[in-house]
């Protein structure tokens, strides 16, 4: 069966849930018995995946017009509406426990780059290459893939859920967030999943996009995941992370001879 058709009927399937029916009365408890310097940590957490969301769900509409095959954008048409749903999971989880927080605050800003300066440029790109010929709305698509899924889902939110689990204070604790959280790395699962197949696709027999692709990813992993004395442990521990994710998206798209399973 074809790939995104395949992903599109699991997407009907497993990305029905709904943000508003996930349980948060336990959660300002929960935050109240945190220490500070974990609280800070969580909060960051919080803030940075709620931006992160915002900018995805706001900057993907370009991807879904301009994708050629109807397969694909019916697949991009269930990831759209998902990251719009994980967008409110974080807005209505601020807004109900967290309402004296203020995210934009907590952000981290080192990723205001990559996350929502450049996303946003790259979906300017397709958009204006929607006008211009086919190889030139492929060459701006497979940059724009690796950028959004093969970097911000495929690298920096995996890491993100992997470094969480490392570090929720207690098996019991934050059960509305990690529900949500839980929710949403399914549906990302799926969204990775589809970038790195495409990529995979037409990376096989064709050098030329195998370079955007490398050189799309030069443009940040180095800085993502470079060695730091400086950084804390826990910043450290996310860069470790970071760089098995990296390993894993080339072998995804074939870069370094890996197989898709
Ligand atoms: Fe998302
Ligand atoms: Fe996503």
């Amino acid at each position: 069966m074809d790939f995104a058709l395949d992903l599109y009927g699991k997407a009907k399937r497993f990305g029905i849930w709904d943000p508003v029916d996930i349980d948060l009365a336990v959660e300002r408890a929960h935050w109240a018995a945190l220490s500070e310097e974990h609280r800070a940590a969580l909060l960051g957490t919080c803030a940075s995946f709620f931006r992160g969301e915002e900018s995805v769900a706001d900057t993907l509409a370009p991807w879904l017009m301009a994708m050629p095959r109807l397969e694909e954008r019916m697949f991009l048409s269930t990831q759209l509406f998902e990251e719009v749903k994980h967008t409110e999971f974080f807005a209505r989880y601020f807004r109900e426990v967290l309402p004296d927080a203020d995210p934009a605050q907590h952000f981290a800003g080192n990723l205001q780059g990559v996350l929502v300066d450049d996303i946003a440029d790259v979906s300017a790109r397709i958009r204006r290459a929607m006008d211009a010929d086919a190889d030139s709305r492929m060459q701006a698509l497979v940059e724009g893939v690796t950028h959004y899924h093969g970097i911000i889902e495929g690298m920096l939110a995996m890491a993100g859920y992997e470094h969480l689990d490392e570090t929720w204070p207690s098996p019991q604790a934050f059960p509305g967030l990690r529900e949500g959280f839980a929710r949403i790395r399914e549906d990302e699962g799926r969204h990775i999943a589809f970038g790195m197949s495409f990529l995979r696709e037409r990376c096989g027999d064709c050098p030329r996009w195998r370079e955007i692709v490398e050189a799309t990813f030069d443009r940040y992993v180095p800085e993502l995941i470079g060695e730091s004395a400086d950084l804390p442990p826990s910043a450290q521990r996310y860069r470790q992370l970071l760089a098995a994710c990296y390993a894993r998206r080339r072998r995804d798209i074939g870069l370094d001879g890996g197989d898709r399973e």
